[in-house]
C-alpha cells in the first residue's frame, strides 16, 4: 500500500521534525539576534545540510548496514581503511549526549500536554506561564518524572522494534502539526504583529553576527536535519534502489525547514503581542509565550492540548531515531540482545539527563562557560560534535568513496549538480566547518 519513497520520506521526516524545529529554532533565533541568525541558518541548510543529507542517504543505501559498518565497508570497497567507521562512533556518542537532554525537554512537552488535559477537565488555566515554567524547572522531582516517562516511551519502541508502526502515524500526525502551526500563524496575524515578527525573523542586523552566532546556526542546521548521528544513514539503508536520493533529500530538508520557519512565524507574533521581549527568550520561549495565546483563543485549551500532544509525538519519533543507531551497533557487535542494548543505552542517556535536570535546581550554581548544564551539553554535542561528524562525512564522500559508487547512487543528477555537490563535499563543506569550529573554539 505504501510506496517506498513515501515510507522513507515519512521515516526521515519523523526523525528530522521535532523539538529542534519548534522548541530550539525559535529560541536560538531569539537569543542570537533574529534575522541574521535565521539567514545564516538557511544558508547552512542549503550549503552544508542538504548536500551532507544526500551523502548520508547515499552511504546508507550503498552500505546497507548500521552506520558504523556502512561507513567501514564502503571505505574498504573504495580501497581505504575501515577506520572510517569511527565517524559513525562519533555520531553514536553525540547521540547519547543529545538524547540525554532531548528526553528532558520531551518530558516538558508531555507535562504541558498533561496540564492542558487537566485544564479541559476543569483544572485552573496557566495564568502566569513564566511562573509555571520556572516552577517546573525548580522541581527536580517533576522534571525527573516526565523525563523518565519520555525515555520509557522511546526505549519501548526501540526495544520492541516497532518503529515501522509508528512511522505510519507520521503520515497523519505531521500534517496535523503543520495545520496547527498554520492556525497559530493565523492567530498571530489577528494580533497585528505578524509583520513585526517577520521583520525580527528575516531582517538581518549583521552587527549581531559573531563566531558563536554562526556556530550556533551551523550546529542547528546539523541538529535539525538529524545529521552526523547515523540516523539518516540507518534510514538510507532501507531505501530501495531506483529512488532518486536528491529528490527525497530535498523533500525532507524542505519539510523540516518549512516547519521551523512556520514555528517562528507562529511564536513571535504572540511573544510581541503579549509584551515579551523577542530577544533572549532562552529555552523557555515557547512555554512562556504560547500559553498566553491559548488562554485567549477560542477553544484555546483544546488547541493547547493538541499542540503539546503533537509536539510530544514529533519529539518521540525523533528520539527513537536517536536511540536506534547505537542500539543497532551494539546488537551488530554481538554483545547484547536488542532489548538489553536499547535499555542500557536509554538508561545511560536517562542518567546523563539528570545532570540537565539538576542544572535547573540543585546544581543551578554549576555553570560551565557561563551556561546552565543543559545548554552546555547542547553546545558540546550540537555545535561541536555534529559539525565535526559532518566534516568527516564530507571528507569521506568527497575524497574517499569511489566515484563509481557516487555516480551509481546519484544517477539522474544532472552533471553540473553532481560536480557542484562533489566540490562542496571536497572543499567547501570541510573548509566552512573547520573555520566555524576553530573560531567558535577560540
Ligand atoms: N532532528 C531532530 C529535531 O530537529 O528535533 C533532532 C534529532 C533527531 C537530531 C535525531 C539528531 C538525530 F539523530
Ligand atoms: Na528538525
Amino acid at each position: 500500500m505504501w510506496s517506498s519513497r513515501l515510507a522513507f520520506i515519512l521515516a526521515a521526516t519523523g526523525s528530522a521534525v521535532g523539538l529542534g524545529n519548534i522548541w530550539r529554532f525559535p529560541y536560538l533565533a531569539s537569543d542570537n539576534g533574529g534575522g541574521a541568525f535565521v539567514l545564516v541558518y538557511l544558508a547552512c541548510i542549503a550549503v552544508l545540510g542538504l548536500p551532507i543529507l544526500l551523502s548520508e542517504i547515499l552511504i546508507g543505501r550503498h552500505g546497507r548496514q548500521s552506520p558504523v559498518n556502512s561507513l567501514a565497508s564502503t571505505a574498504e570497497e573504495s580501497g581505504a581503511s575501515r577506520v572510517w567507521g569511527g565517524a559513525g562512533l562519533n555520531g553514536i556518542l553525540a547521540g547519547v549526549l543529545i538524547l540525554s537532554f532531548y528526553s528532558v525537554v520531551g518530558g516538558w512537552t508531555l507535562r504541558y500536554a498533561w496540564l492542558y488535559l487537566a485544564q479541559l477537565f476543569g483544572a485552573d488555566p496557566i495564568s502566569d506561564p513564566a511562573a509555571s515554567f520556572n516552577g517546573m524547572l525548580a522541581s527536580a522531582g517533576t522534571l525527573t518524572f516526565w523525563h523518565l516517562l519520555f525515555m520509557l516511551l522511546t526505549v519501548g519502541v526501540v526495544a520492541l522494534g516497532v518503529e515501522k508502526g509508528l512511522e505510519r502515524s507520521v503520515k497523519f500526525l505531521m500534517p496535523a502539526l503543520f495545520v496547527l502551526l498554520l492556525v497559530l500563524v493565523g492567530y498571530g496575524a489577528t494580533t497585528g504583529h505578524l509583520g513585526e515578527a517577520a521583520a525580527f525573523l528575516f531582517k538581518p542586523d549583521w552587527s549581531k553576527v559573531s563566531a558563536s552566532v554562526v556556530a550556533s546556526a551551523m550546529g542547528q542546521a546539523f541538529f535539525t536535519l538529524s545529521l552526523a548521528m547515523g540516523s539518516i544513514i540507518t534510514y538510507g539503508a532501507y531505501l530501495p534502489n531506483g529512488i532518486s536520493i536528491p529528490r527525497v533529500g530535498v523533500t525532507v530538508a524542505a519539510a523540516d525547514t518549512t516547519v521551523a520557519l512556520l514555528a517562528g512565524l507562529a511564536i513571535f507574533p504572540i511573544v510581541i503581542a503579549f509584551g515579551i521581549d523577542p530577544a533572549g527568550g532562552g529555552p523557555g520561549l515557547i512555554f512562556n509565550s504560547l500559553p498566553l495565546a491559548f488562554n485567549e483563543m477560542p477553544f484555546g485549551t483544546v488547541y493547547g492540548l493538541l499542540f503539546f500532544v503533537l509536539l510530544a509525538f514529533a519529539a518521540w519519533t525523533s528520539s527513537i531515531s536517536l536511540l536506534e543507531p547505537g542500539t543497532a551497533w551494539l546488537v551488530e557487535q554481538g554483545i547484547m540482545s536488542r532489548r538489553a542494548a536499547s535499555f542500557s543505552l536509554a538508561g545511560l542517556c536517562w542518567m546523563l539527563g539528570l545532570l540537565s535536570v539538576f542544572g535547573f535546581n540543585h546544581l543551578a550554581d554549576v555553570r560551565p562557560f557561563g551556561q546552565d548544564i543543559m545548554t552546555f551539553i547542547g553546545l558540546i554535542s550540537n555545535d561541536l560534535m555534529l559539525p565535526f561528524g559532518g566534516l568527516l562525512i564530507a571528507l569521506f564522500t568527497g575524497w574517499v568513496v569511489k566515484e563509481s559508487i557516487l555516480r551509481e547512487q546519484l544517477a539522474g543528477l544532472p552533471q553540473w549538480l553532481f560536480t557542484l555537490w562533489r566540490w562542496i563535499m571536497r572543499i567547501v563543506a570541510p573548509l566552512l566547518v573547520l573555520m566555524v569550529l576553530v573560531n567558535a573554539l577560540a
